[in-house]
């Protein structure tokens, strides 16, 4: 521009002190140079750097006007205001910016609001700056004929809309979208056959992030054409449905309350709306169900059916509720030499761990025998519940493997973990002998297998044995002061443990004993 202005003198033939021109030339190049390495460090700013170009024009115009004063004074009057109106329009242009930036950028940020599309924004922009660069004209050349523009202005509209068709039908149909909004800024969306996060909607295209965490640009006209899903709206929360089997020798109510308490203890499902389990037909093999349940957040929609589906493998495990094949093979076998050694492992394996327990060290090797005879293996899967605080209970654990934390609920109802019980450990006899309601919550930490004690295969054992009443009550009473010694200061609700002959008495009672 500076180059411009000597040059425009020199053809006016105006009367140019070289030496003169050349100092603020010069003047002009170190200020500017200057401003420049100021501006470097001014941009660490977001909003400053968001109209960084602008601004620096906006410097090295003003810089012209100020520093080459006396050379444009000499000159054609035109070429001054030409200048003026590009410094006006470039504050202008800077002054937009800021405003928008400020409005619809860091606003919404802080107040934690959805942001304003970008192409909202530079539509709005541009509208402006017409209004301004027409304004500008107007007041610096009086003599331009503004209908001559406009005439122009629309000859080179139509040809290059017509040479850029494509693009306009982007701009289109990216204003239409954000018109009818039907989705916005971190929405899950479905669109074209992809799925992902709506991360911005440009003049051009909507980009999506996929749950591979790649971008995917569609372009807005495609958009327009298609069925868009949203999984955000009109809620966050979105509708699953799973399909699953059971065999025929299953009673369907009970295949039914067994996937609803799974979907209750989920912590990932919803509890409203609640979760519906329906029985959609009676197939080949099958009685086959549709699972319905809500989760709110779409993003973990894979992982959250996954972890559902592990829990129902599990408790219909619990359950003996078996999940057909499609093609049943029946293999009539004897039991071979092989099985039976490994039946009579397990049973060893299985009597050593109750040997192990003090609760059963007053019983005989045969009463030992006789009880693991009657117990049952359980699975439970990671994060489920073994048995929950309040709840009436009639089963006793011993840990065959994996980890359980014990938690007691404070005064408030926060559950605080008490103990870690592992391989060896024991569970739930509180509410086996005495028939009071479970004193904890036992969740599993790990997937657990237990092998579970019931009333009735202690009973047998309680009438047999006339001492045994007491025996374990001794038993409780030790582990209950042995709990109570390892709690920390404040005990979360524990109250004081009853002495040897309550609990003897409790246990006669509970059993009928007389
Ligand atoms: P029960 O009351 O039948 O059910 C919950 C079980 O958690 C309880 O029996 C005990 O076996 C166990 N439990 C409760 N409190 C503790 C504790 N402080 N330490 C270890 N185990 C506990």
């Amino acid at each position: 521009m500076t180059t411009l202005a000597v040059w425009t003198l020199m053809r006016e033939g105006a009367t140019l002190d070289l030496a003169a021109a050349t100092t603020r030339v010069g003047l002009l190049l170190v200020v500017y140079l200057l401003f420049t390495l100021v501006q470097r460090f001014l941009m660490r700013h977001p909003v400053l750097r968001s109209v960084g170009l602008q601004l620096n024009l906006l410097a090295l115009t003003l810089l012209i006007l100020l520093l080459l004063r006396p050379l444009f004074d000499q000159m054609n009057v035109h070429v001054r205001s030409a200048v003026q109106a590009m410094a006006v329009f470039l504050a202008v242009s800077v002054g937009l910016k800021l405003l928008d930036v400020l409005v619809f950028e860091q606003l919404p940020r802080w107040r934690n609001r959805p942001q304003v599309p970008l192409v909202v924004r530079d539509i709005g922009r541009l509208g402006l700056s017409v209004v301004a660069l027409v304004l500008i004209v107007r007041g610096f050349f009086p003599g331009v004929n503004l209908n001559v523009l406009a005439v122009s202005s629309l000859v080179v509209g139509y040809i290059v809309g017509n040479a850029t068709q494509d693009t306009l039908g982007n701009l289109f149909s990216g204003l239409a979208l954000n018109t009818e909004r039907p989705f916005q800024i971190g929405d899950w969306v479905s669109v074209s056959g992809h799925t992902g996060i709506v991360v911005d909607t440009t003049w051009r295209a909507t980009r999506l992030r996929t749950r591979g965490n790649d971008y995917i640009v569609i372009p807005n006209s495609a958009i327009a054409k298609e069925s868009i899903i949203n999984y955000s709206r009109p809620t966050r929360s979105h509708g699953c449905y799973l399909s699953i089997g059971v065999s025929y020798n299953t009673p369907p109510n009970k295949a039914r309350s067994a996937i609803l308490q799974v979907l209750r203890e989920a912590p990932e499902v919803c509890r409203e709306p609640a979760p519906s389990v329906y029985l959609t037909g009676y197939g080949d093999f099958a009685i086959n169900f549709t699972i319905k349940f809500f989760i709110d957040d779409y993003a973990r929609v894979n992982q959250i059916e996954s972890n559902v589906m592990d829990r129902l493998w599990y408790a219909f495990k619990r359950e003996g509720i078996t999940i057909p094949f499609p093609i049943q093979e029946e293999l009539q076998r004897n039991a071979t030499a092989e099985d039976e050694a490994r039946r009579v492992a397990e049973q060893e394996h299985a009597q050593a761990l109750l040997a192990g327990v003090d609760l059963f060290h007053s019983l005989s090797p045969e009463e030992i025998k006789r009880l693991v005879s009657r117990t049952k293996l359980e699975l439970f899967a990671a994060g489920e519940r073994l048995c929950r605080q309040g709840e009436p209970g009639d089963s006793f654990y011993i840990i065959r493997s994996g980890r359980v934390a014990v938690s007691i609920d404070d005064a408030s109802g926060h559950p605080v973990i008490v103990a870690h019980l592992g391989e060896g450990g024991f569970f739930g006899e509180m509410s086996l002998l005495t028939g009071e309601p479970r004193s904890g919550t036992v969740s599993a930490e790990t997937d657990v297998e237990v092998v579970c004690v019931s009333k009735q295969d202690f009973a047998g054992l309680l009438q047999a044995n006339a001492d045994l009443a007491g025996k374990l009550a001794a038993v409780l009473e030790k582990r209950a002061a042995e709990r109570r010694s390892r709690l920390t200061t404040s005990a979360p609700n524990e109250s004081a443990p009853p002495t040897r002959s309550v609990l003897a008495a409790r246990i006669r009672r509970f059993f009928g004993l007389g």
